[in-house]
């Protein structure tokens, strides 16, 4: 591991308190029916064996609330794919959290969704691969993926769940975005979370069948734009753009350690979800040690918080309090230095590099999928 501070600090040398997380992302799984190519979860996957039982997550939830976090959001893989998923929800609901259910809706029948109703869950955010069955069950590699899906969006309304649309979007299916929103409207949802694929984990082996171009980038800015105003009152659209083709890169995480946090399957704590691609750290696990110490004393968690880490052109930027330096995953990944600006930033001295790459990756003539798949035995 190389040298962390142990107390982070800013540019000036001033101790640096960490705020405390609103939000907690339970990965409570990596099994999945689903292989989606643009997956998030790490190319080394969690199997069953090495998951966190109900019981300690009843304790971690405890412990979350206690330490300040308001929601959970349930997820995976497919958080389905455990059969005490009820027990789990049940604990959350109890240690007083608000309890967002993710799901690809594939293996949930109606009967489980009224129990998860019964035990807690306060909302429902599914995830839509296409807007026809062909390329729905293509993305996902799931043959009927479709099907199931519309089916479980219409239990989801009758129950009465609020209901967010998870959309990925790329280079294969950008150019339906104003049609996802439009069905996301007609399946009664709320809110659209349109999140331009970032390429991490599974996705990063994808990057040449779904990096999107340039002019499609710019297309889904507009269609966001215009849909914010068609229809506001109506559906929220929340927006990841994508961010190898903008000027600045997002605040990541809101920044590293500052508002939220991530347990894996196995109970390790992560600032982000791909924070194990930054091989020098060690992610503490809640087997082991306290939330609240995880959140406040480990060294992944002061890894970047504050601004003394940042190196040049971040360190004198004016921007450095707004985007915190970008993503830490990103940097890693391209520069091989998580301590780097990241390099979709317009001021790295990496930028036009990784335009030319993605431009290059955006050009290339293959829609062939590598598909999220664990090994055999998970
Ligand atoms: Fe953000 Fe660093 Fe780029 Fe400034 S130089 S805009 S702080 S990433
Ligand atoms: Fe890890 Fe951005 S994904 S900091």
């Amino acid at each position: 591991m190389k040298d962390l501070p142990a107390q982070p600090r800013d540019l000036d040398g001033n101790p640096v308190t960490p705020g405390l997380p609103m939000a907690m992302l339970a990965e409570i799984t990596h099994r999945c029916p689903l292989a989606c190519p643009y997956c998030s979860n790490p190319v080394e996957l969690t199997r069953s064996q090495a998951e966190l039982p109900a019981e300690d997550w009843a304790r971690v939830f405890r412990e979350a609330a206690d330490l300040g976090v308001l929601q959970v959001h349930i997820s995976g893989g497919e958080p389905g794919a455990r059969r005490d998923l009820a027990q789990i929800v049940e604990s959350a609901s109890a240690a007083g959290l608000y309890v967002n259910l993710i799901t690809s809706g594939i293996g949930i029948t109606r009967q489980r969704l009224e129990e998860l109703d019964s035990a807690g869950v306060d909302h429902v955010q599914l995830s839509l691969q296409g807007i026809r069955p062909d390329m729905a069950d293509r993305i996902s590699g799931h043959p009927g993926s479709w099907d199931k899906k519309m089916g479980f969006s219409e239990w989801v309304t009758e129950i009465g769940f609020p209901l967010t649309i998870n959309a990925v979007v790329h280079r294969q299916n950008m150019e339906r975005l104003p049609d996802m929103i439009e069905l996301a409207e007609s399946l009664g949802a709320r809110r659209i979370e349109v999140a331009t694929v970032q390429f991490h984990g599974w996705a990063d082996l994808n990057r040449k069948a779904l990096m999107p171009t340039r002019e499609q980038a710019a297309f889904a800015r507009q269609v966001v734009n215009d849909a914010r105003v068609r229809l506001r009152g109506r559906l929220v659209i929340d927006y990841v753009p994508a961010d190898h083709h903008a000027v600045y890169p997002k605040a990541c995480m809101g920044g590293w350690g500052s508002t939220g946090l991530n347990v894996a399957p196995d109970g390790s704590v992560l600032p982000c979800h791909a924070a194990n691609s930054i091989d020098w750290l060690q992610f503490e696990n809640v087997r082991d040690r306290s939330l609240s110490d995880i959140w406040h004393l480990s060294d992944a968690f002061n890894a970047f918080r504050g601004t003394e880490w940042m190196a040049e052109p971040c360190r004198s930027c004016e921007r450095k309090n707004m985007d915190f330096g970008g993503c830490r995953c990103q940097a890693m990944a391209i520069a091989g230095d998580a301590r780097a600006t990241d390099p979709v930033c317009s001021k790295s001295p990496l930028h036009a590099q990784v335009v030319a790459r993605a431009e290059e990756d955006a050009d290339a003539d293959t829609a062939e999928l590598i598909y999220r798949r664990m090994k055999k035995g998970g």
